[in-house]
């Protein structure tokens, strides 16, 4: 056990962890070491790893319930691997979201229940490009000012996909300042891709105060960047972050393997 390493990134969020081979089942030590450092850091990073799908979906056990991703895709082995990639084979995309550039979201947020622990394992990355940034949203609720927080207290939000056919029926609402259910603490909920309005305000008073906390929750200094690397497997709270992606050229491959973990509703 003490061959694990937590290296904090010293940014916003976020450690690696050295000394582990995930292709190898995990002690309960080495799991409640990492489960540890997550709710401390958000998001962990390992590098220079060869796993499997199989591999992938024992090691997110260990987290929770690897579910297959609510967007369609291409009958594969394993349900619970959704395909990230750029790549087209035979005239057709292996996998979503192409070489699109991503604003910050925390995954699956349009869902009455969203995605709690996210889990990607690059395949294939870009020479340039292609980057993933995090922000961490403690520290920007945190540093909120305290007239906002009191004016928002116990607002709610609703959340709803750009693709209409991966919305749930009933679009889902959430509190701009949800609480983590493991550390308890206060986080701030709302980001440019996914959040629509604040509920119970005129359309004027909802968007300015939205752009305001978005503004503040993406700020730069809040935030921490990780340029992929084939091997690397990045794990990420969605209950206490959110994440942006870079655009690449799409002449450069980009593939990644997620695995997603879904929470309770958010409080
Ligand atoms: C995502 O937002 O889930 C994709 C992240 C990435 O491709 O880096």
């Amino acid at each position: 056990m003490s061959d694990i390493q937590i290296i904090p990134t010293g940014g916003a969020l976020g450690a690696e962890v050295r000394g582990l081979d995930l292709s190898q089942p995990l002690s309960a030590e080495q799991v409640n070491r990492l489960r540890a450092a997550f709710l401390d850091h958000c998001v962990l990073f390992f590098r220079d790893q060869r796993i499997s799908e199989e591999d992938q979906v024992r090691f997110s056990r260990y987290f929770g319930n690897p579910v297959p991703h609510v967007r369609e895709q291409p009958d594969r082995p394993i349900q619970e691997i959704f395909i990230i990639s750029n790549v087209q084979e035979n005239g057709k995309p292996i996998g979503a979201l192409g070489n699109e550039e991503l604003q910050f979201h925390s995954d699956l947020a349009y869902m009455q229940k969203p995605g709690s622990i996210s889990i990607l394992y690059a395949v294939e990355a870009p020479k340039a490009g292609g980057d993933t940034l995090w922000a961490n949203g403690y520290a920007s609720y945190d540093a909120l000012d305290e007239d906002l927080k009191q004016r928002l207290a116990g607002r709610r939000a609703i959340h709803r996909h750009s693709r209409p056919q991966q919305n749930p029926p009933v679009p889902a609402s959430h509190p701009v300042f949800r609480t983590h259910p493991e550390t308890g603490r206060k986080v701030l909920y709302v980001s440019p891709h996914f959040t629509k309005y604040i509920e119970g305000l005129g359309e004027e008073e909802s968007r300015e105060l939205l752009d305001r906390l978005i503004a503040h929750g993406t700020h730069p200094r809040f935030a921490w960047r990780h340029q992929w690397r084939v091997g690397d497997l990045l794990m990420w709270d969605n209950r206490c972050t959110m994440h942006r992606r870079e655009t690449f050229e799409d002449s450069q491959r980009r593939t990644m393997k997620r695995t997603q973990m879904f929470g309770d509703e958010p409080y």
